[in-house]
C-alpha cells in the first residue's frame, strides 16, 4: 500500500506556481490576485477561508476578503460581484458556499462572470468539463486528477466507482475520469442513496472516489485487492482527546481498507490540500489568460 500523499504533492504544486509569481514580479508584472466573498461565520468556511487566502501569500498572489454578516441581502451580494466582474485588477473571485437560506446560491454562482470563476462552479465552466474543452475545473476533482497524475497511476481503462452526485465533487469528477485523457479513459460508475447493491459495484472497481459525506462508508469487504481509493470526505466528529473537541474523518474506515489498496488517500493530508492548490492553479490560469482558448 502507498500513500497518495496530498500534503506533499500540493506543496511540491505550490512550489512551482510561486516560483513563476516570482519570476512575473521580477519581469515588473502584477501578481495574480483572488478575492474571497465569506458571509456569516460558519466554523468549516472560515477554516477554509483562511487557507485559501494563506495559499495566495505562500504563492506570492495578491488576495482581498470581503465579509458580510448573515443578514446580508442578495442585492448587496450581487452587487458586489458586479464590482469584482468589472475590476480589471482582479482576475478570480469566489463566493464561499454554503450561503445563509434567504440567498439564492444558483443566482449568486450564475452572476459570476465565468472568465473568473476560478471555483469553477458557473453552468458553463461545467459545461466545457463535461464535453472535454479547456476552462477552470472545479478544485476537489481538479485536485483528485492531479493528485493520480503526479502518482504515476496509470487509469486508461479502469472502472472507477464514484459514490456521490454532487454538482461540487460526484459529477465533475466522473466527468473527468470519463474523458479520453490521462489521466481519465475509466469506465464510470456514479452511486448514490438510491443505488442498489452498492457493495457489490464497489467491489468491481479498480479506482473509488468517496464523496458522500458518510464517516466510515467504505467497508473492507467493498474493496477489491490492489483497488486505488480516494476519499473526499471530511467530516467533523467528536474526539474528547482533541483540544478542540472534534477530529475530521473521511468516508472510507482507513485502517481496515488500506492494506487492501495499492494506493490510498489519507484524512486529513490527502484530497483536501490539494483542493486548495488547485484554486491557486485556476488563479494563475486566470492571470496568464487564455484558459478558454
Ligand atoms: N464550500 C465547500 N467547498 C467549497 C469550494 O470549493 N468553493 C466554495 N466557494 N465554497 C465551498
Amino acid at each position: 500500500m502507498q500513500l497518495l500523499d496530498g500534503k506533499e504533492t500540493s506543496r511540491q504544486i505550490r512550489e512551482e506556481i510561486a516560483a513563476e509569481v516570482a519570476a512575473m514580479k521580477e519581469r515588473g508584472e502584477r501578481p495574480p490576485h483572488l478575492a474571497a466573498i465569506l458571509v456569516g461565520h460558519d466554523g468549516g468556511s472560515e477554516t477554509y477561508v483562511a487557507a485559501k487566502i494563506k495559499g495566495c501569500a505562500e504563492c506570492g498572489f495578491k488576495s482581498t476578503l470581503v465579509r458580510f454578516e448573515d443578514d446580508v441581502t442578495e442585492e448587496r451580494l450581487l452587487e458586489e460581484i458586479e464590482k469584482m466582474n468589472a475590476d480589471p485588477e482582479l482576475d478570480g473571485f469566489i463566493v464561499q458556499l454554503p450561503l445563509p437560506k434567504h440567498i439564492n446560491e444558483r443566482r449568486i454562482t450564475e452572476a459570476i462572470d465565468w472568465r473568473k470563476d476560478v471555483d469553477g462552479f458557473h453552468p458553463v465552466n461545467v459545461g466545457r468539463l463535461s464535453i472535454g474543452l479547456p476552462g477552470f475545473r472545479s478544485a476537489t476533482p481538479a485536485g483528485i486528477m492531479d493528485l493520480l497524475e503526479r502518482a504515476g497511476i496509470k487509469t486508461k481503462g479502469m472502472h472507477a466507482v464514484v459514490l456521490g452526485r454532487s454538482n461540487i465533487v460526484g459529477k465533475p469528477v466522473a466527468s473527468l475520469l470519463m474523458q479520453k485523457s490521462e489521466p481519465g479513459d475509466c469506465t464510470v460508475t456514479v452511486c448514490h442513496s438510491s443505488t442498489r447493491n452498492i457493495k457489490e459495484i464497489c467491489r468491481q472497481a479498480d479506482l473509488i472516489i468517496a464523496a458522500l459525506g458518510s464517516p466510515g462508508f467504505v467497508t473492507e469487504d467493498m474493496v477489491k485487492e490492489g483497488a486505488v481509493v480516494v476519499d473526499v470526505g471530511t467530516t467533523r466528529v467528536p474526539d474528547a482527546t482533541r483540544k478542540s473537541g472534534w477530529r475530521l474523518r473521511g468516508d472510507v474506515d482507513f485502517d481496515a481498507v488500506a492494506p487492501k489498496c495499492s494506493w490510498i488517500t489519507p484524512v486529513p493530508g490527502g484530497v483536501g490540500p490539494m483542493t486548495i492548490v488547485s484554486l491557486l492553479k485556476n488563479t494563475l490560469l486566470a492571470r496568464r489568460g487564455g484558459v478558454f482558448e
